[in-house]
């Protein structure tokens, strides 16, 4: 059991990778507390922990608001004790697109999820962790911060912002042992596939199109992250902080 005691808040857990990273981080051991801004997801997450025998506690959230991201760290630290863990993973995609098209309530939307959200997060579990004097604060980026498509410009300026995010708060967290990694994952079989697509489902062109870009030659399943996320959250990176781990087949090089 990796991460055997320890404590984590996944957020966007109710679906795709940050329900996968909930339910792996628990079969090692972890407590976890399932964030999502949908209700059913988050309690489905948890029912599949449940289902496993692990402990989780689900929590409706938003985290675009300070006081959502308060609320789960207190109550983390209320059910548990402590907090080791925490996965700033909630985000929405950008329909592809060009910047002509892209109105600003868009652009709005996406940086109010996919950056002050992660700020809001480290906002109120950096504190806790600095306190305790250990913590791991991970943060869903993305190859688009690296090696962007065309079309989803103001989506990969989020993810881009976030990495930057993560090596900041990593130099600011090192001095009382806590660590900020940034994952980078290519195309996710996920809900959100599609929109990075421009389409409305998966098919066989969107797929072979991506597929193509991807040296491995396929795209991630949402366990491919999890797995790093678990490798990331437990003790064996102790020397990992302030980095970008890509989990992309190869897509950056
Ligand atoms: N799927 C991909 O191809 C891909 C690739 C790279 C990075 N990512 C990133 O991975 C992360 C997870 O996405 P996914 O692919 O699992 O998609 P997903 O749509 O399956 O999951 C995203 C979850 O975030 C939740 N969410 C959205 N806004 C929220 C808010 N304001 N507060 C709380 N929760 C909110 C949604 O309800 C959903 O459950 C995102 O940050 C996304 O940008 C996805």
């Amino acid at each position: 059991m990796r991460l055997r005691d320890k404590v984590a808040i996944v957020t966007g857990a109710g679906s795709g990778i940050g329900a996968a990273a909930a339910v792996a981080m628990a079969a090692e051991g972890a407590r976890v507390l399932v964030a999502d801004i949908n209700e059913a997801g988050a309690k489905a997450t948890v029912q599949r922990i449940e289902g496993a025998r692990g402990q989780a506690i689900a929590l409706t959230a938003d985290v675009t608001r300070a006081a959502d991201n308060q609320a789960l760290v207190e109550r983390a630290t209320a059910a548990w004790g402590r907090l080791d863990v925490f996965f700033a993973n909630a985000g929405v995609p950008q329909w592809k697109t060009d910047v002509e098209e892209v109105d600003e309530k868009t652009f709005d939307t996406i940086f109010d999820v996919n950056v002050k959200g992660v700020y809001l997060g480290a906002k109120y579990a950096l504190p806790v962790m600095k306190r305790a004097g250990r913590g791991v604060f991970l943060i869903t980026a993305s190859t688009a911060a690296i090696r962007p498509r065309p079309g989803g410009q103001i989506y990969a300026a989020s993810k881009g912002a976030v990495v930057t995010l993560a090596k900041a708060l990593a130099l600011e967290a090192a001095p009382h042992g806590v660590r900020v990694v940034a994952i980078a994952p290519v195309a996710t079989h996920t809900p959100m596939l599609p929109t990075f697509m421009g389409k409305q489902q998966v098919d066989a062109e969107g797929l072979a199109r991506y597929e193509q870009t991807v040296p491995l030659g396929r795209l991630n399943q949402p366990e491919d992250i999890a797995h790093a996320a678990v490798f990331l959250a437990s003790d064996e990176a102790a020397m990992i902080t302030g980095s970008v781990l890509e989990v992309d087949g190869g897509r950056c090089i």
